[in-house]
């Protein structure tokens, strides 16, 4: 797919490739002829035997999600979190104690994404080609990637690389969501891999063979327990870890990483009245206020959403008024919050002012961006 774009990008208009990709290619927007062998291209050039271009792929029908927001209890917090995630392409992370739904809730986060449009399900699904992924039947993604790799993943499985170079599990997320569950129990060497493409949204394979520049923009999310024991800080159980060994299982979320994370939110344990709550937001009216929040960036800043504003575009459209501006200054002093930090706060802030459809940032818009900013 990637050289068939690019082939069309310059202005050719046919192609001929093997049978099994001719769906991929007729997807590109170029005449794909599918052949069996070089026997049946020449008698086809010589005019023997005719064969006709593939059809363009039907587009598969939405998925089915796995989870609905409505199916988890409580979580009010955890939720909005995942709405901004969602909405402003904000990295997130779920600290709790085992069993309290950080699992489902990471899993219903495809059942809020806003829809792929054209360009980017043929940027995803190129990647998918290049992996041999392609579904040969509906070889164009209808739905935002959700990758979900395990935490004895490889640095190859999860970056790519090999000869010649594969794509990894982040640039098969692009434009989707990079899901690293129990993330304390990755390889901190192979987690570290991930600041290349959090920084630059692609990555670079180098080999002998010559490089490859693969995308990878997605949103990252990632859940842990907040100790070994996954007791730490809960009011109702005693945590028996040792102080050392929770700094340590912490300490395995690197700094540099948990930089590039704007939300993080305590996921607690439900109380017993909440698990049986009713009249819980499904996920389809969560997803109409992420699609309205991106139209509203969209307007603003028609290239970056919420996540990747300039500082020079958080000046220009973060302002708040002088008691938020305090409130801010206040948080700023007691948590010794950098300059990162602080426009980091104010982007999160301009994605919940977004999703409740406030042009200005409000005083509980910056609240509710730092509350979800708690220390893991
Ligand atoms: N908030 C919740 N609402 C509804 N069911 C829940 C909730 N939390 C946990 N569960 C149930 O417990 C199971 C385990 O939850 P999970 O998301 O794996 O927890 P965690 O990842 O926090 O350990 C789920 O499959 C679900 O059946
Ligand atoms: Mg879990």
């Amino acid at each position: 797919m990637p050289r068939v774009r690019h082939a069309a990008a310059r202005g050719i208009r046919a192609v001929v490739v093997a049978t099994d990709n001719a769906g991929e290619a007729a997807a590109c927007g170029v005449a794909a002829y599918g052949f069996g062998s070089l026997r049946d291209v020449v008698e086809h050039l010589d005019g023997r035997v005719r064969v006709a271009p593939c059809a363009v792929p039907p587009r598969a029908g939405e998925p089915r999600h796995e989870v609905d927001l409505a199916d988890i209890a409580g979580q009010e917090t955890p939720k909005r979190a995942l709405e901004i995630a969602a909405a402003g392409g904000h990295n997130l992370l779920f600290v709790g104690p085992p069993g309290t739904g950080k699992t489902m809730l990471a899993r219903a986060l495809p059942s809020i994404l806003p829809p792929l449009d054209d360009d980017e399900a043929i940027a995803a699904s190129a990647i998918h080609s290049v992996a041999g992924l392609a579904d040969p039947r509906h070889p164009i993604l209808t739905a935002r990637p959700f990758r979900a790799p395990h935490h004895t993943a490889s640095h190859l499985a999860l970056v790519g690389g090999g000869s010649p170079p594969r794509p990894g599990e982040a640039s098969l997320a692009h434009c989707g969501a990079l899901f690293l569950d129990e993330v304390a129990e990755f390889s901190p060497s192979v987690l570290d891999t991930l600041r290349e493409p959090l920084e630059e949204r692609a990555i670079t394979i180098s080999r002998a063979a010559g490089a490859a520049t693969y995308p990878a923009r997605f949103l990252l999310v990632a859940a842990m327990n907040p100790c070994p024991c996954g007791r730490y800080g809960d009011p109702a159980l005693e945590c028996r870890c040792l102080p050392e060994q929770v700094e340590r299982y912490r300490g395995r979320l690197s700094g540099p990483l948990l930089d590039r994370i704007d939300l993080r939110a305590h996921v607690p344990r439900v109380p017993y009245e909440r698990l049986r709550d009713e009249g819980r937001e499904r996920s389809s009216e969560v997803r109409e206020r992420v699609i309205g929040a991106r139209e509203r960036m969209r307007a603003r800043t028609p290239t970056r959403v919420n996540a990747d504003l300039t500082v020079a575009e958080v000046r220009r459209h973060c302002g708040v008024d002088g008691e938020t501006e305090a409130l801010l200054a206040e948080a700023v002093r007691a948590r010794r919050l950098s300059a990162r930090g602080y426009h980091r706060v104010l982007r999160v802030a301009r994605t919940a002012a977004d999703l409740a459809a406030s042009d200005p940032v409000r005083g509980e818009d910056v609240a509710l961006a730092l509350l979800l900013r708690a220390e893991p």
